[in-house]
């Protein structure tokens, strides 16, 4: 029997220019490049110039992926930016990307669980293409984390940067079987318990500020490793599938030795991961779909791969996207 699907019809990623190296940071607080790497994998990270806001970032993605899907902006009913670096309180950084797409239909809004965000995103959007409420979704995940960070904290301000990626999703009619594209199912968990370990110590309603950000990292990376191993699983056991069958895991970039541990509880190899952190450190929920862009605009993801996608972040959130592209 035939279903309705979130079919991805492109993506697209955008990076400011301003690398920052870790050598560049050892300059400004008590670190070296080989302990940055040891650690966490990550060489450089980019920052964004002075004015170049996320909506600013977003927009680019937004265009590339528009531009890769071969599809008029008018087309999209539907915008889901997830960040937790918004431009402003409110409004929603989406209503500033759908604007500048010249879009005054449909609905713009933004989400926010951290680095869990965009596969929160995919996840949201694919169940209102599914609902048959919209056609065509821009997801989206942007973030400038270098305007939060504590740049004298070098547990923190060497870990993340800033970026954006999209994808473009339309419900499609599919046959209903194993070989359909889209996605298949989304798995998504949260649990406040742990909201202390991974937080901004601002806000409009508490401190009336920004706030920055603070990481009890080892606890973060202990859960991290669980969680995502443990997601990735329930969404292979949903589809009835093994790691073998998965073409490519592309996961939230945050750490390698995060990647390793998990690969390593799944029993998967190196080389079906795509990793990018080493070019742009932890981006939050922008991390999936720069990743993703890589990977298909290198070739790697083709056409018909199977495609597990997985995040864990601030919240604690975590979750998993198993999609055929
Ligand atoms: O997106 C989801 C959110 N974030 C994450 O997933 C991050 C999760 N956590 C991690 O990635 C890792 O825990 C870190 C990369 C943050 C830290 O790695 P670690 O192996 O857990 O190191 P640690 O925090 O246990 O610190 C080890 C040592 C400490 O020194 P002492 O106490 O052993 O003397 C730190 O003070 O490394 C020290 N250290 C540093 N040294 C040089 C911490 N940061 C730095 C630094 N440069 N930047």
């Amino acid at each position: 029997m035939s279903i309705i699907r979130s079919v991805f019809r492109g993506s697209g990623a955008y990076l400011p220019e301003k690398i920052v190296t870790n050598a560049d940071l050892a300059r400004i607080v008590d670190t070296t490049d080989e302990w940055i790497v040891e650690r966490s994998g990550i060489k450089e990270r980019r920052i964004a110039a002075d004015g170049e806001l996320t909506s600013d970032m977003g927009l680019a993605a937004a265009k590339a992926a528009l531009e890769d899907a071969q599809m008029d902006a008018q087309d999209v009913d539907l915008i889901v930016l997830a960040t937790a670096t918004p431009d402003q309180t409110f409004p929603a950084t989406a209503v500033t990307v759908q604007a500048e797409l010249g879009i005054t239909h449909g609905a713009a809004f933004d989400l926010q669980a951290v680095c869990s965000g965009f596969v929160y995103g995919l996840s949201v959007a694919d169940n209102f293409l599914k609902a048959g409420q919209h056609k065509r979704a821009l997801v989206i995940g942007s973030e400038t984390f270098s305007r939060i960070l504590d740049w004298e904290d070098r547990t923190t301000c060497v870990l993340f940067g800033d970026g954006a990626g999209a994808v473009v999703l339309e419900a499609q009619e599919q046959p209903g079987g194993p070989g359909d594209r889209g996605i298949f199912t989304t798995h998504l968990r949260s649990d406040g318990r742990y909201r202390d370990k991974l937080y901004v110590d601002g806000g409009p309603s508490s401190t009336m500020t920004t706030g920055h950000l603070k990481m009890e990292g080892r606890e973060v990376f202990r859960h991290a490793v669980t969680n995502i191993a443990s997601i990735m699983r329930v969404a292979l056991d949903a589809n009835g599938l093994s790691p073998e069958d998965i073409d490519w895991f592309v996961p939230h970039q945050a750490n390698k030795r995060i990647l390793d541990g998990t690969a390593k509880k799944l029993g998967t190899t190196d080389e079906k991961i795509v990793i990018t952190l080493d070019r742009h450190g932890n981006t939050s929920a922008a991390s999936i779909p720069l990743a993703l862009d890589t990977a298909r605009k290198d070739g790697r993801i083709k056409d018909g791969d199977l495609v597990l996608m997985e995040a864990m972040g601030g919240g604690f959130t975590w979750g998993a996207v198993l999609a055929r592209w």
